[in-house]
């Protein structure tokens, strides 16, 4: 097995035009410098992601932000300050001279957040330019919360190792839609957090949840398994199903704490997958918690039926 890369080298890497997956807090990402075309389109063509999906830009400080967006609205500002280091991504105007649309997807905005991983926030000050990155999967696939994940999805790749990602769950990604605040992704900062962060500036804005919107990468299959996933919602597991005949079966669960149960989610449904033909999994919890809907919107699009 091909040897996981230094952050020095992966900086080389970068430098010299190529791809290099990379460890942040909420998910392993697949990252290339923002001004090389290139090794942006080999992103696409690794991943096998249509070029309509746009990416997120991740940045290590604030002045790399003033250089990636026009005209930021204040209170996105004050998110940024607030939040980052962590896991949120804001939706800017984005400067054209900076951020190709090959990034944006010809949009007229980008995504963009600062990683709170110390490994990345290292790669990205010493290369002095932001890195463009989805989650380092091939697409539709569960995302990978450690270097081991990676590498079994992409056996050539250089990827630096940064331990077990400490959120597990991709960021929230937010905008400012007219006078709300939108939520286009849940992820560990939630609506509950949003509200209070609102209500502590005295901002009149309201936080509303817009996860399937028509456009960029809200696509209905995602994060999917090797092993089909079954979730059992409305009754208990039960294996009188027609598509369970003669095949391996599995139950898995997850810890009662939503933040501990982010952490190994796509570990587990990555895990699990390998020694069985089916996964099922009993949902008992409130997916209208703030804290537990991030995970329930990656699981209902993981799964393959929910019964
Ligand atoms: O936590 C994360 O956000 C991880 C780590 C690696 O940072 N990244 C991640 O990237 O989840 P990805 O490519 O798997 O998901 C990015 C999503 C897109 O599918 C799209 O929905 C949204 O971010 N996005 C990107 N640019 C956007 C834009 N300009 N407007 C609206 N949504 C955008
Ligand atoms: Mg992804």
């Amino acid at each position: 097995m091909k040897d996981f890369i230094s952050p020095q080298k992966a900086v080389e890497i970068l430098h010299a035009g190529d791809v290099v997956a990379i460890p942040t807090e909420t998910v392993y990402g697949l990252a290339a410098k923002i001004d090389n075309q290139e090794a942006l389109k080999k992103i696409f063509s690794i991943k096998g992601r249509p070029f309509f999906d746009p990416l997120i830009v991740h940045i290590a400080n604030l002045k790399m932000l003033s250089d990636l967006v026009v005209k930021p609205d204040p209170i996105l500002l004050e998110l940024a300050e607030y939040f980052w280091p962590g896991p949120l991504t804001l939706i800017f105007n984005k400067n054209p001279k900076t951020v190709s649309d090959l990034i944006t997807a010809d949009s007229n905005t980008v995504a963009v957040r600062w990683p709170k991983h110390k490994i990345t926030e290292q790669i990205i000050t010493e290369l002095k330019s932001p890195l463009a990155a989805p989650s380092a999967n091939p697409f539709k696939k569960t995302s990978p919360s450690e270097a081991v994940h990676v590498r079994n999805y992409f056996p050539n790749l250089d990827i630096v190792d940064g331990g077990q990602c400490s959120v597990g769950l991709e960021s929230t990604i937010v905008r400012i839609n007219n006078n709300n605040l939108e939520i286009l992704r849940p992820g560990q900062i939630s609506k509950t957090d949003l509200i209070k962060f609102l209500k502590t500036k005295n901002h009149a804005l309201n936080v509303t949840e817009n996860f399937n919107q028509e456009g960029p990468g809200s696509m209905k299959e995602h994060y999917q398994p090797e092993a089909p996933l079954y979730i059992f919602k409305h009754r208990p597991i039960h294996f009188d199903h027609l598509d369970f005949v003669n095949k391996k079966l599995r139950i898995i669960a997850f810890p009662n704490n939503p933040f501990l149960c982010a952490r190994v989610l796509y570990k587990t449904l990555i895990e699990e997958s390998k020694s069985t033909d089916i996964l099922t999994l009993e949902w008992r919890y409130d997916e209208k918690d703030p804290n537990w809907s991030a995970i329930y919107n990656r699981l209902e699009k993981a799964a393959k039926v929910i019964i």
